[in-house]
């Protein structure tokens, strides 16, 4: 599960102050996908970097996966992090001279644990397979349409057998079916037993989960 305590968080813009989170308390369990929702800049990413340990500027407490984060060294906050977390962008981030499959095997070629090549190819095949996706397993992001590019980053998410799954915009360049594919695919996926957290400004990815948060303000209420 993922757990918020009063989390706070400031830019600076020279001299001057831009609180941006005021206080933000939030559990997600196991099994639950929770939706975030809030306007433009209301701190809805910056909100996700901290949830997962990408951005430690912060203050108050974060739990990840029952680790409290305080005191971490960089290398366990990393490692916690690779194992724990798995993170999907609006923008996909795929790499275009690889296939699918390659996008999806990359998180484990890079991990030094062991784990042998035969078996992360045969994992992240699953991993397709899961999303819907083993058909096009060969072909470069190039040649996917925008929702199949949202499924690969999913695919890549779920790889490494994450706890916890955070979203930030998954649906923001997607037409309305695709993102009901993508959202139902999240709802599996916390009905399958993961912590699934989204931020969006879309409705109608709010809808589908079973607890929407609004952020106004630097809090969040219900
Ligand atoms: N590195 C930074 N330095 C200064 N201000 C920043 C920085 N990053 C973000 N901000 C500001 O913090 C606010 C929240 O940004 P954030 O990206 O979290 O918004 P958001 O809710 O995700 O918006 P969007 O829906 O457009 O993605 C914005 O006003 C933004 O300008
Ligand atoms: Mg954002």
């Amino acid at each position: 599960m993922i757990r918020l305590a009063g989390v706070t968080k400031t830019f600076r813009d020279g001299e001057q102050a831009l609180p941006i989170l005021r206080g933000v308390d939030l559990e997600v369990a196991p099994g639950e996908l929770v939706a975030i929702v809030g306007p433009s800049g209301s701190g809805k990413s910056t909100l996700l970097y901290i949830a997962g340990a990408l951005d430690t500027d912060y203050g108050g407490e974060v739990t990840i996966a029952d680790v409290p984060l305080a005191g971490l060294s960089p290398t366990r906050r990393a490692a916690l992090r690779n194992r724990a977390v798995g993170f999907v962008f609006q923008s996909f981030n795929l790499l275009q001279g690889l296939s699918a499959l390659e996008n999806v095997m990359l998180p484990g070629m890079l991990r030094r644990d062991g784990t042998d090549r035969a078996d992360v190819r045969e994992r992240a095949a699953d991993a397709l397979d899961r999303v819907g996706l083993a058909a096009k397993a060969k072909a470069p992001p190039a040649r996917l349409s925008g929702g199949e590019r949202q499924r690969v980053a999913i695919a890549r998410a779920i790889f490494t057998r994450p706890r916890v799954i955070l979203a930030d915009e998954p649906t923001g360049n997607l037409d309305a079916v695709t993102g009901e594919g993508i959202i139902s695919l999240f709802g599996e996926l916390a009905r399958d037993g993961l912590t699934v957290l989204v931020v969006t400004h879309e409705e109608r990815v709010s809808r589908a989960a079973a607890r929407v948060l609004h952020l106004h303000d630097g809090r969040l209420s219900s």
